[in-house]
């Protein structure tokens, strides 16, 4: 960020600054974002003639050797800092770690640090990224479903407290993020699913065409990583679209409104009660299945209200379902609900500002329900989820219990 307009107005007893700030930064899709053909990357880095790459420690196993030829092949010298953040460890402590060794390696004002991984090591590095010397630079490749349309379109990046989601954070760019979906054909079918529950939030709240896009691709775009595994050809251009159009689509709602001072957001639909939830069991829900049950649970207010018919309701319901998200958890108790009300409603000036479609595809912002209406909402949401398959519940819903340091070795 570069100030591009500033006043100072000084009179007797008061100085009054007034400054504008440019935000600017690209994602450039990138085909082979390792293959030593493609320039993007290195360009990056050429200047400093050396790289501190943060790398995921799954992603290193898999790419590891081609993104050291690929630095090697640019003579740009490059130091790993291997990661494996959990939610669990999506805290201070371990931006506390990534400093150190931001400190370790000796970065230099200006210098940008590469950060390579999902949603949890891109928001993590991120956050360090904002607080070292203030604000340091860098340049993000997002290898989940999650990073790629969602976490690294955005400029939040943040840690955990405590039981509080993303209490810790900033808002600091990455000036490029480089898109590489050919990571796709790697990633677990677990964590394909919780990033088309992403797709999912933009589409029913704010492209009515892009739902029912997902209404008919969601099984093959999960079965084949969107064309990127190994028999998926065919879904590629299908998959490429929906991405496509669903990153669009929120940088078209984002973009205006980049520090968040409009509280009405309507990407934020389905993350008003799943903070709370995400976080709530022991080993915290992935955040993908977090949100569904918001969204799905959100719907059923939408259809009580009035605002969408039962039968789109259901349409929701169903698409999360079939992609074995989850609609219902034991943990989204009336309690739960009042106290993630109270939570969310600290994050919304008071309040609750609940993103609802009105139809699919639209947003409302309701900020009249009460505590009362919300359980009772909740009573009728559980007895549809129990005539669903799995009664409701998701597959592979929770993150695995995490023993390791999330900042491991640097080579
Ligand atoms: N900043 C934002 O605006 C924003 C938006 C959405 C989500 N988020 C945050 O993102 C986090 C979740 O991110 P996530 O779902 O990407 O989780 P993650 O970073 O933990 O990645 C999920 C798993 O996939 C593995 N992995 C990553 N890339 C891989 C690949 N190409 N092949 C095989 N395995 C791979 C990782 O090692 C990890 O085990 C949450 O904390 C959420 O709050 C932030
Ligand atoms: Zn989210």
């Amino acid at each position: 960020m570069t100030v591009v307009e500033s006043r100072l107005t000084a009179t007797e007893r008061s100085f009054h600054v007034e400054a504008y700030e440019k935000i600017e930064y690209t994602l450039d899709y990138v085909d082979g974002v390792f293959d030593p053909a493609n320039p993007q990357l290195a360009d990056a880095f050429s200047a400093w003639g050396r790289c501190l790459a943060v790398v995921d420690r799954n992603v290193l196993a898999m790419r590891g050797e081609e993104l050291r030829a690929y630095f090697e092949h640019h003579g740009i010298d490059l130091r790993v800092q291997e990661v494996r953040i959990a939610e669990v460890h999506k805290s201070l402590r371990t931006v506390e770690q990534l400093v150190d060794a931001f400190a370790d390696f000796g970065l230099i004002r200006k210098e940008p640090v590469l950060v390579v991984g999902g949603g949890l090591t891109t928001d993590v590095a991120g956050f360090a990224c904002a607080a070292y010397k203030r604000s340091t630079d860098y340049v993000r490749i997002p290898t989940t479903l999650i990073g790629l349309i969602d976490a690294s379109v955005s400029i939040k990046v943040g840690a955990n407290h405590g039981h509080l989601k993303n209490r810790l954070g900033a808002y600091h760019a990455s000036k490029q993020v480089l898109l590489d979906f050919s990571f796709l054909g790697t990633l677990p079918t677990d964590q394909l699913r919780n990033g088309i529950a992403e797709i999912i939030k933009i589409a029913t709240v704010g492209d009515a065409d892009l739902f029912g896009r997902l209404e008919k691709y969601a099984e093959e775009l999960l079965e084949h990583s969107f064309g990127f595994g190994p028999e998926g050809g065919h879904v590629r251009e299908a998959g490429g679209a929906i991405t496509y159009d669903a990153i669009k689509r929120m940088l078209e709602l984002e973009v205006p409104n980049l520090h968040e001072l409009d509280l009405d957001r309507v990407i934020a639909f389905g993350h008003t009660w799943s903070p709370t939830l995400e976080l709530a069991p022991e080993r915290p829900l992935f955040h993908g299945h977090a949100i569904a049950v918001d969204m799905a649970y959100s719907a059923t207010l939408a259809a009580r209200c009035g605002y969408i018919t039962e039968a789109d309701r259901d349409r929701v319901h169903s698409l999360f379902t079939r992609l074995g998200l989850s609609v219902d958890s034991p943990y989204l108790t009336p309690e739960l609900i009042e106290q993630a009300t109270a939570s969310i409603l600290q994050t919304r000036d008071g309040r609750l500002r609940a993103a609802l479609p009105r139809p699919i595809g639209t947003c409302h912002f309701d900020s009249d329900l009460h505590v009362s209406d919300l359980v009772d909402a909740l009573a009728d949401h559980r007895a549809l989820c129990s005539g669903l398959e799995r009664g409701g519940v998701g597959l592979d819903a929770f993150t695995p219990a995490e023993v390791e340091a999330p900042v491991q070795r640097t080579s």
